[in-house]
């Protein structure tokens, strides 16, 4: 294969700041985008730069509002193929619809599937991600898929606070994998919520599974979409006896009675990454945004460097 030539990031317009970090970590420029919408609200697209043959990474989570995001990127993805781009790879810190991976009842589509097509068809030749809802996604696409996680990130956030001997809890089942491999690396016990979820926005919590009265608590996501799920969780520990309450979470997308309830919740600090954009200003107090700009930088160069990405896994 022909040598690939320079590494050009380009920017959609779901999250410049995260770019512009992720740019700085690579001692690049973000190559010149115009990303705009026409007064219909179709996307207008144009590159201002020769990319040909060039190792493209195109950074663009599928955040809210994820339809448009996900659109512009996939006309991003065609701009850079028909402009002859060596590779093009889509970077998407927060991959959107990956709560929608089964058919789990009639008439229902797996929207993440339909993702990973549209991707590819428009030009993905491979794809970087960061804890994703569900990872078996990856199996969706026949492109090789990057996949980071944000526990180192969090991590050294979490050791930060300097927390005693720490429970790691997890607000559902589903989270138990990711849970324990906190706990492992932060040689915790572990503790389970039992949540049940009613629909898209409500959910109920009626135990806990382990022990959590008078332990110090570290709750850990992969999302917090409204909030629902995070704050009952926080709830029942402190009903349950726990003296503190930190919650680390890669993904706040934060919507509806999210910032609200994330206010009022008994918890003593948020953690959370920026793989989504925030209004800072409006988050709680008590909530510390930690970067993954060096994590998503040392994986594109590593990647455009044909060196190993899953070092960056500890
Ligand atoms: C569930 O499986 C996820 O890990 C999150 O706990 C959930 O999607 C968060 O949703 P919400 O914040 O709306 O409760």
């Amino acid at each position: 294969m022909e040598r690939l030539k320079e590494l050009t990031l380009i920017s959609g317009s779901a999250h410049p700041q995260l770019a512009r970090d992720i740019a700085i970590h690579l001692d690049k420029h973000l190559a010149d985008a115009a990303t705009d919408v026409f007064p219909d609200g179709e996307c207008n697209i144009k590159v201002n730069e020769d990319i040909r043959g060039r190792d493209v990474f195109v950074i663009q989570p599928t955040c809210p509002p994820v339809n448009n995001n996900w659109v512009e990127l996939l006309l991003l993805l065609d701009t850079l193929r028909r402009s002859s781009a060596g590779r093009i790879t889509a970077v998407m810190p927060y991959f959107g619809y990956a709560r929608k991976d089964r058919k789990d009842e009639g008439r229902v589509p797996i929207s993440a599937k339909v993702v990973a097509n549209t991707l590819v068809g428009a030009g993905a030749d491979r794809v970087v991600t960061l804890d994703m809802h569900a990872p078996q996604i990856q199996g969706f696409f026949d492109v090789p898929v990057d996949h980071l996680y944000a526990r180192p990130v969090l991590m050294q956030g979490v050791q930060n606070l300097g927390i005693q001997s720490p429970v790691v809890v997890t607000p559902d089942v589903g989270g138990t994998k990711m849970a324990r491999a906190y706990a492992k690396r932060l040689h915790a016990d572990l503790a389970i919520v039992d949540k049940r979820r009613m629909s898209g926005s409500e959910t109920i919590v009626e135990h806990v599974i382990g022990e959590v009265a008078g332990r110090n608590c570290v709750l850990v996501d992969d999302m917090i979409s409204t909030a629902g799920s995070i704050t009952q969780a926080a709830a029942i520990l402190r009903q349950t006896g726990a003296k503190s309450v930190v919650i680390a979470v890669t993904h706040a997308v934060l919507c509806g009675p999210a910032i609200e309830r994330l206010a009022a919740a008994p918890v003593d600090r948020i953690l959370a990454t920026d793989s989504v954009p925030q209004d800072r200003a409006n988050l709680p107090s008590n909530m510390e945004i930690c970067s993954v700009a060096p994590l998503i930088a040392q994986a594109i160069r590593n990647i455009h460097l044909s060196e190993s990405v899953s070092s960056l896994f500890e």
